[in-house]
């Protein structure tokens, strides 16, 4: 199996009803059906998802992300081959950047207090995510 990994950001679609619990759900159970893990960040504004598995497992579930309604302005990008996981122990782990402790590590990364996925490198957006997925 080709383990790959995908990184890509997008905006909230403000008009779609949105229950995060339900959605997380939805992942974990088709996720963990194909040995995909990740990690989801959202802001309010933005999602940053990251998907780790094989390449089809990977491609298939990004396509249907791709068609979601709840969100809109998808923006791919990384997909690549990967030696291991970075994130092998979340079926879809859930990060909403709102607490203290999250304002703090991404102050330690950037100027602000949120993620801005326009401005920021993959690789800086990979390593400022293994942090806060250390605080789930
Ligand atoms: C930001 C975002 C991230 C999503 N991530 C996943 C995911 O990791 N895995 C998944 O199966 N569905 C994910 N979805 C949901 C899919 O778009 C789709 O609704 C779901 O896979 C349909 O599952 P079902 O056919 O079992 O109802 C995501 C949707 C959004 C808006």
């Amino acid at each position: 199996m080709n383990l790959c990994r995908l990184v890509y950001y997008s905006e909230r679609d403000a008009d779609q009803h949105l229950d995060l619990r339900t959605l997380i759900a939805q992942c974990h159970k088709n996720n963990t059906a194909r040995s995909v893990t990740g990690l989801l960040h959202h802001n309010g504004t933005y999602f940053i998802q990251v998907l780790e598995g094989s390449r089809a497992d990977v491609s298939s579930i990004y396509h249907r992300i791709a068609t979601d309604p709840r969100h809109i302005n998808l923006i791919l990008l990384s997909c690549s081959d990967v030696r291991e996981r970075l994130f092998p122990t979340w079926s879809m782990g859930l990060h909403e950047g709102t607490s203290p402790r999250t304002r703090e590590i991404f102050l330690r990364y950037f100027s602000k207090d949120r993620i801005d996925p326009e401005t920021i490198s993959v690789d800086s957006l990979l390593d400022v995510l293994q942090d806060v997925a250390a605080e789930l």
